[in-house]
């Protein structure tokens, strides 16, 4: 089946207001298909200017989010907070979070499933280390970050899930993933999925890779089982516009 395209800029903790208006202007001079589904991840703080400031058919997501409702919990941002904010998106998972912030598979887990019940649609990231890599374990260590998740949700609640493969030793290093290697674990994923959760589940996720994507080596990833990207660096710079357009 044909699953829908999905490409994510995810601007991490970078940006000023100029930055802010900058981006805005270059996604607002884009064009979008309808097969192509594109997502923003700016900074907490510049969330709400993005929303207000984008006119094209682009959503925009948070970068994290807390697994309780919101009360007494100081520096968190609840599910139901963006929500009610106007926001669809969140990205969990992200190996900064992992391996910078510590966060686990159980945390990112609770976290996924209480924004899946909010409503929102979860940019679910995982990914080997460079030593697990050339290991063999990339396998073993993405089959245990999508458990995590199995573990607590349900098969409707996949639906609201976009898996985003980032092997860590390509993000940020320009050490992009061969086609082959991308494709290799996308295939694997998705039989994994068949396996564990139902093979419409499988068909119907949107597996997307991420990790030094750029308008020079998108179309090259763009094979049977990778569904699109999660941009860092490029969707800081007007190179993102020429990924959307390589996308298909
Ligand atoms: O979430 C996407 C990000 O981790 C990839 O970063 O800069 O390698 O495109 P980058």
């Amino acid at each position: 089946m044909a699953r829908k395209a999905f490409v994510g800029g995810n601007w991490k903790c970078n940006g000023s207001m100029a930055d802010i208006q900058r981006l805005t202007e270059m996604l607002n001079a884009g064009e979008y298909h309808d097969n192509v589904e594109v997502v923003v991840a700016p900074t907490m703080l510049h969330i709400l200017p993005v929303m207000q400031a984008l006119k094209v058919p682009v959503g925009v997501s948070a970068q994290n989010c807390y697994f309780e409702k919101s009360g007494a919990f100081t520096g968190e941002l609840s599910t139901e907070i963006l929500v009610d904010a106007g926001l669809k998106y969140v990205i969990l998972g992200h190996s900064e979070r992992r391996h910078i912030l510590k966060e686990t598979d159980e945390m990112i887990a609770k976290k996924t499933k209480k924004a899946i019940d909010s409503g929102l649609t979860v940019i679910f990231c995982i990914g080997e280390l460079k030593e697990e890599r050339e290991t063999g374990k990339t396998e073993e260590v993405c089959f245990r970050q999508m458990e995590a998740v199995r573990a607590v949700l349900s098969e409707e609640d996949w639906k609201k899930v976009v898996v985003a493969y980032e092997p860590v030793w390509a993000i940020g290093t320009g050490l992009v993933a061969t086609p082959e290697q991308a494709q290799e674990t996308h295939k694997a994923l998705r039989a994994w999925a068949a396996e564990k959760v139902s093979k419409t589940v499988a068909e119907e996720l949107r597996i997307i890779y991420g990790g030094s994507v750029k308008g020079a080596n998108a179309e090259s990833l763009c094979t049977e089982d990778i569904d699109g990207f999660l941009v860092g660096g490029a969707s800081l710079q007007p190179d993102f516009m020429n990924i959307l357009k390589v996308t298909h």
